[in-house]
């Protein structure tokens, strides 16, 4: 079954290693010359997936940047390294360390008894990455005991676990699946603000009792996030922060997305946006588009089901039933405090572009 028809997502971690050696012996030039190449040629991929770009210079002696992907198939994986490579960045830069992984609802009930409130992190079948400054990655291995328990014992230690990550609302959690596909069982990726939140919440989960069935968590990567221009500042060397543009889609501009034919009728097509995934909705001879994370807790809009209502075509978020206008993002009933984020649709000649709304623009300026 494809990922169209799934809704799942692949997700790979690539960690680089500069060879700062040789290149800061390079003319500034060239190093200018090499960093722009880079940016323009991972930029050039922004369409194909999803991209996170952060950083570990002096955070560990290993590795030096990470590029977080997200993607529908493995094969915009294998181009982006093979472009990589080719850039002028190339031949400095090592893969140092590398987890691909995928989406995959969780075997287990992750409500807890006494509210009944799922985790999202444990559920998603699309990633939808926060805003946080921070990413902590690391590949994670059980037990073979772990899978010879049964699966109420393992039901009960995992809502322990999802019990104690409730003390840090803050900290989020992305959870991916390696079996098979790489050497790893799972890829686990928290986001958060506050270092010590992290390091407090690790230290409960060792108490847990899941946590005797652990065979392998390490290593722990922390990662800042950071622009592509200034990842490659960070590095040393010629500096292009300043000479760079800001990507199209992150200054809200019109950007072709997707084309229309590729849109479902009655459904909705998720697609990169600069750092967001948006929502497209093709429905009543119209393309909506709305920012795929709900308000509310950062459930998926583009699982959500469409409703006529009043006010409109409308779409129902799947995890807690918020009800957002396609047209407005206003919310017509639900738990959600805010309104969804609505862009700006054009369709020129078979293709679908959007653009962030005015009022958005302007907040992000
Ligand atoms: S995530 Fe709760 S209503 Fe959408």
């Amino acid at each position: 079954m494809d990922a169209e028809k799934t809704g799942r997502q692949l997700v790979k971690y690539t960690f680089y290693k500069l060879d700062t050696a040789a290149f800061l012996r390079l003319p500034e030039t060239r190093q200018r010359d090499a960093k722009l190449d880079f940016i323009a040629t991972v930029r050039g991929f922004n369409r194909r997936m999803l991209l996170r770009s952060y950083c570990l210079v002096g955070l560990r002696r290993d590795v030096d940047f990470l590029l977080w992907t997200v993607a529908e198939e493995v094969e915009a994986f294998q181009q982006l390294e093979t472009a990589i490579r080719n850039s002028a960045l190339g031949p400095y830069l090592t893969v140092s360390r590398s987890f691909l992984a995928g989406t995959k609802r969780s075997l287990y009930d992750i409500s807890l008894p006494e509210d009944g409130q799922h985790d999202p992190g444990e559920e998603r079948i699309r990633i939808e990455p926060g805003d946080s400054r921070y990413l902590f990655v690391y590949p994670f291995i059980k037990t073979r005991a772990w899978y010879a328990l049964s699966h109420e014992e393992r039901q009960e230690m995992i809502t322990e676990h999802i019990r104690i990550g409730r003390r840090y609302p803050e900290i989020r959690l992305n959870t991916t699946y390696s079996y098979g596909i790489d050497d790893q069982e799972f890829v686990v990726a928290f986001e958060g603000d506050n270092l010590h939140d992290f390091v407090d919440l690790v230290n409960d989960l060792r108490f847990s009792a899941a946590s005797m069935y652990t065979q392998v968590d390490t290593p722990m990567h922390v990662a800042i996030a950071m622009s592509l221009p200034e990842v490659m500042d960070a590095l040393g060397g010629a500096t292009v922060g300043e000479v760079v543009e800001e990507d199209s889609a992150e200054r809200g501009d019109w950007v072709p997305v997707a084309a229309v034919d590729e849109l479902p009728q009655d459904a909705a097509l998720c697609v990169p946006y600069g750092r967001q995934q948006v929502a497209l909705f093709r429905t009543n001879g119209h393309v909506y588009a709305l920012n795929n994370r709900c308000p509310h807790a950062r459930g998926p809009l583009c699982e959500g089901t469409l409703r006529p209502t009043d006010d409109g075509p409308a779409v129902l978020c799947p995890w807690h039933e918020a009800l957002f206008s396609l047209e407005t993002g206003k919310t017509l009933s639900g738990p959600s405090p805010r309104d969804a984020e609505t862009f700006q649709v054009r369709v020129e000649d078979g293709m679908v572009y959007i653009a962030r709304s005015a009022q958005e623009k302007q907040q992000h300026e």
